[in-house]
C-alpha cells in the first residue's frame, strides 16, 4: 500500500474563497496507482512556517510514503513552497522536478516559472506541483508511473527513524 498526503497551498482556497480543484485533481489522478490511498489532506495558506510544520508532521508522525503539494511554486512574493520544502528535506531528488518542468515546457513556456522541488525526508518523498489544475494534471500524469519504484527505493532497508 502507498499512503499519500495531499497538501494544497493557497491563500484563497485556505480561506474558502476558491474551490480546491487542484487538490481534487491530485486525488483523482492517484487512483491510477492501484494500491494508493490518500491518508492525509489539508488546505493551508502560503506561509512557510505552516507549510514546513505540516510537511514535518506528515513525514515524522503520519509516516506517509508520498506528499504531493500544489501551489506556491512561482515567482510571486508569497510563493514560498519550494523554500519551505527545502527546509525539511534531507536529500533532494532534482530529476523529478526536472522531468516535470521538461514535460511541462511541451505544453506551455510558462512552465519555466515554476520553482517546484522534490526530495526525501526520512521515508517520505515530497513533490511540489504547480498550482493550477491543468499543471497538476500535466505534471502528475508524467511522473506518477515512476513513483511506486521511487517509494520502494526509499522504504527498503533498515529504518533509521
Ligand atoms: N506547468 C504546466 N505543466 N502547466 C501549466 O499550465 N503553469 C505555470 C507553471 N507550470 C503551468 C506549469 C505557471 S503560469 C506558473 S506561474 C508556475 O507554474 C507556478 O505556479 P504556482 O505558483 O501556482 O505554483
Amino acid at each position: 500500500m502507498i499512503t499519500i498526503g495531499v497538501l494544497t497551498i493557497s491563500d484563497g482556497a485556505s480561506k474558502g474563497e476558491r474551490q480546491d480543484v487542484s487538490g481534487e485533481n491530485i486525488r483523482a489522478l492517484v487512483t491510477q496507482l492501484p494500491t494508493a490511498i490518500v491518508s492525509a489532506g489539508a488546505i493551508i495558506p502560503d506561509e512557510a512556517d505552516q507549510i514546513a510544520a505540516t510537511l514535518r508532521e506528515w513525514c515524522d508522525s503520519k509516516h506517509v510514503h508520498l506528499i504531493l503539494t500544489t501551489g506556491g511554486t512561482g515567482l510571486a512574493p508569497r510563493d514560498v513552497t519550494p523554500e519551505a520544502t527545502k527546509a525539511v528535506i534531507e536529500r533532494e531528488a532534482p530529476g523529478i522536478a526536472e522531468a516535470m518542468r521538461a514535460i511541462s515546457l511541451q505544453y506551455t513556456r510558462t512552465a519555466m516559472l515554476s520553482r517546484g522541488v522534490a526530495g526525501v525526508r526520512g521515508r517520505t518523498l515530497i513533490i511540489n506541483l504547480p498550482g493550477s489544475p491543468k499543471a497538476v494534471k500535466e505534471c502528475l500524469e508524467y511522473v506518477l508511473p515512476v513513483l511506486p519504484h521511487a517509494i520502494n527505493l526509499i522504504t527498503e532497508g533498515p529504518r533509521e527513524h
